[in-house]
This record gives C-alpha cells, structure tokens and sequence, in this order.
C-alpha cells in the first residue's frame, strides 16, 4: 500500500491494490453543561475505557477516532471535547470553528443540563455554519441513561417534537459506563456530515488548519491543549 502525502504530511488517499481509499478529516465538537459525561462519552468512544472518577475538563481536550466507514472510505473523527465551563464564552466562536458536526450531551439525571441544551444550540449555530451557510448537523445524547431519568426525557415522543423544534438532527439516550447507544449516535451523525460532504465538499486546503493528531493510522488517539 502507498500513503500519498501533501505538503503537511497529512496522507488523503492510500492506494491499494484494489483502487483508491478516500479519507475525510470531520472536526466534531461535543458541548454541553459541566459534568454530564462529554469527556466520558468520548473515552468510552475511542478507548473503550470508563471511569467513576471526574476530572474537569480545563480549555478543550482532543481525541481522534479512526472509522474505516466501508471498503473505498476512511474517516477520521476529531473530536474536541469542549469543557462545560466554557459555557457560551468567548472561546467558543474559536473552538467551534470549521467543525462540521456537533453532539450536545446533558445528563438524564439532572434537568437543569437538559434547560442548557436549547443554549448550547443556540450558542453553536449562531457562531459556526457549512461552508453553504445552513447549520452543522447535531446529535443530542441523554446521557447516563444508566440512572433514573428526570423530566422530558421519560417521554420519547415529546423528546422527538423537542429535538425536531430546536434543529437536532436526531437524539440517543446513552451510557458511557454501560456503553449503550455511543456508536449508533456517532454513525448517525458520521453519515450525515458524509452526506452534506457529497453535496457540498469542503475545501481540502481546510484540512490543513486543523491540528494533526498524529493518528499514524494506530486507529485512535488522544491529545490535550488550547487552541489556535
Ligand atoms: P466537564 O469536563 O466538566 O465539562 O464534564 P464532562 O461533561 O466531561 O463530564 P465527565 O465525562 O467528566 O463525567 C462526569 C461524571 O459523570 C464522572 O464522574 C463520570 O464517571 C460520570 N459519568 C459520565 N457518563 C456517565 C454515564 O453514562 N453513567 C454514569 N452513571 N455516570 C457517568
Ligand atoms: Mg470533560
């Protein structure tokens, strides 16, 4: 196999025997209030790891998840995992830009991080769009779905009319203790932002403002920092 390589070091296409392998670079974000399991559900994601124990996330940490989607189609996941005490500052507008995909996440147990979901929303799509000017895709997670549920969430058709009034593409109840429903959400959302690649490709020269992981094809991994 060959990795052909631009300028940046960063391969788009490796050639095999069997034709040509195209990979995409998506920059996802995952916001939402302090605590409600942003950091949890993206270990669990990429690392297949869960831990009681929180740590607050300080700025914004990095994960980088590999999916190798279908035999013609890499796809690299930059997830940027976004503290909640970030809250609508002014560090968002930075962190949010040129992702083209977001989950918000609130925690089942605690309503007041589901009231903060309508404000994340809010917060993301007035500061970041697709390069045709709509809004990015964004997945909802209810998330320690694990424990007693409080408020909407105990009624799936009105989290349905909520998620379809507020612009959300779609929403899972999930558990990254028990590891219930994290891939299904993200190949949702995966195939739509493949979907509003197709239609709409974004620029490859963008690519190259996004910070290289250095995945070195290991299938996953982790990074911590500021931004930009
Ligand atoms: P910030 O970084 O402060 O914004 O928080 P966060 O959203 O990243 O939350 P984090 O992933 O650190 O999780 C907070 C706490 O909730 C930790 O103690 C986790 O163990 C716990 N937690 C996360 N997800 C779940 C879950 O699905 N079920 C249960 N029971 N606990 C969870
Ligand atoms: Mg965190």
């Amino acid at each position: 196999m060959t990795e052909l390589q631009n300028g940046n070091g960063q391969e788009f296409h490796s050639v095999s025997a069997s034709g040509e392998k195209r990979e995409h670079l998506y920059k996802v974000l995952v916001i939402g209030d302090l605590g409600v399991g942003k950091t949890s559900v993206i270990k669990r994601y990429v690392h297949q790891f869960f831990s009681q124990h929180y740590r607050a996330t300080i700025g914004v940490d990095f994960a980088l998840k590999v999916i190798n989607w279908d035999a013609d189609t890499l796809i690299r996941l930059q997830l940027w995992d976004i503290a909640g005490q970030e809250r609508f500052g002014n560090m968002t507008r930075v962190y949010y830009k040129e992702a083209v995909g977001a989950f918000i996440v609130f925690d089942v147990t605690r309503v007041s991080t589901f009231e903060a979901v309508a404000k994340w929303k809010n917060d993301l799509d007035s500061k970041v769009q697709l390069p045709n000017g709509s809004n990015i895709p964004v997945v909802l997670l209810a998330n320690k779905c694990d424990q007693a549920k409080e408020g909407l969430v105990q009624n799936n058709s009105q989290m349905d009319e909520y998620c379809k009034d507020k612009g959300f593409i779609g929403w899972f109840e999930t558990s990254a203790k028990e590891n219930i429903n994290i891939d299904e959400a993200a190949r949702f959302l995966v195939t739509s932002i493949l979907t509003n690649d197709k239609e709409n490709p974004v620029d490859r020269d963008q690519d190259k403002d996004k910070i290289d992981l250095d995945a070195h094809d290991a299938g996953e991994s982790e990074g911590k920092g500021s931004c930009c």
